[in-house]
């Protein structure tokens, strides 16, 4: 139930968090489970003088971590991170490959992802699958100008698409760059790695949340308490 997730979440943001040592740089996702590490690392700033800089993925997070006192920096100041730490929509039990982007910061996540040494995953255990497009869609983030021709081509490649809109309203959904998002279903991915590539090669797709072998450990919580997989 909703409230137990909600245990999860926190259990596996304060280990997540224990992992920030004073001076390092580090990535801070975006969504609820990347919410409750930014909290628990603030608690560490508050209560016990942590220092480090923080290299938020999104305009949430950046507001999130600056209600602490987080020192926060772009990817300009700090181009090279310590450690990235973020969430998952779908986490492959092999590989450690996900889905990314139900919260719409996939692009801004990736890039900050590939400037980090390290990415550590937090999920909770609903989270994990066998293959990809297990339960997500694949949300794709396009530019507007157009979006209808680069939905055709990503039909083309086997996408079903379903047009990402604000909650509760029929406008498109804007990501922090006021991008689009095209949630695309191909069913369950067994090349995840071809198909990341296929997409990208699209005009008009600035980026996809499939990221492929790029997972260097996952935190899960669930009933047996924490894993930690390397
Ligand atoms: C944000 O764009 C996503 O990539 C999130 O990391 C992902 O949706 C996980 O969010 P929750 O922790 O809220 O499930």
């Amino acid at each position: 139930d909703v409230s137990q997730i909600e245990i999860y979440k926190q259990q596996v943001g304060k280990v997540a968090a224990s992992l920030v040592t004073s001076g390092m740089i580090v990535g801070l996702g975006s969504g609820s489970t990347s919410a409750c590490v930014v909290r628990a690392l603030g608690k560490r700033w508050q209560e016990e003088g942590l220092r480090f800089i923080g290299v938020p993925t999104s305009v949430e997070t950046a507001h999130l971590a600056q209600s602490f006192g987080i020192e926060l920096a772009t990817l300009g100041q700090c181009p090279e991170l310590d450690l990235d730490i973020d969430g998952a929509d779908e986490v492959t039990h092999q590989h450690y490959h996900l889905i990314k982007g139900l919260g719409g910061a996939l692009l801004r996540e990736k890039i900050v992802r590939y400037a980090a040494k390290k990415f550590v995953v937090v999920v909770d255990e609903r989270k994990m699958v066998d293959q990809l497009g297990d339960h997500t869609p694949v949300p794709v983030e396009v530019t507007p100008f157009g979006w209808e021709a680069t939905a055709k081509h990503l039909e083309k490649i086997g996408a079903k698409i379903s047009i990402r809109l604000k909650k509760e309203s029929k406008e498109f959904f804007l990501t922090d760059g006021a991008n689009m998002i095209l949630d695309c279903n191909f069913g369950l991915i067994t090349e995840p790695a071809q198909l990341e590539k296929a997409i990208n090669e699209i005009v008009g797709v600035m980026e996809n949340g499939l990221f492929v072998h790029c997972t260097d450990e996952v935190l899960i919580a669930g009933h047996d308490g924490i894993q930690h997989l390397k």
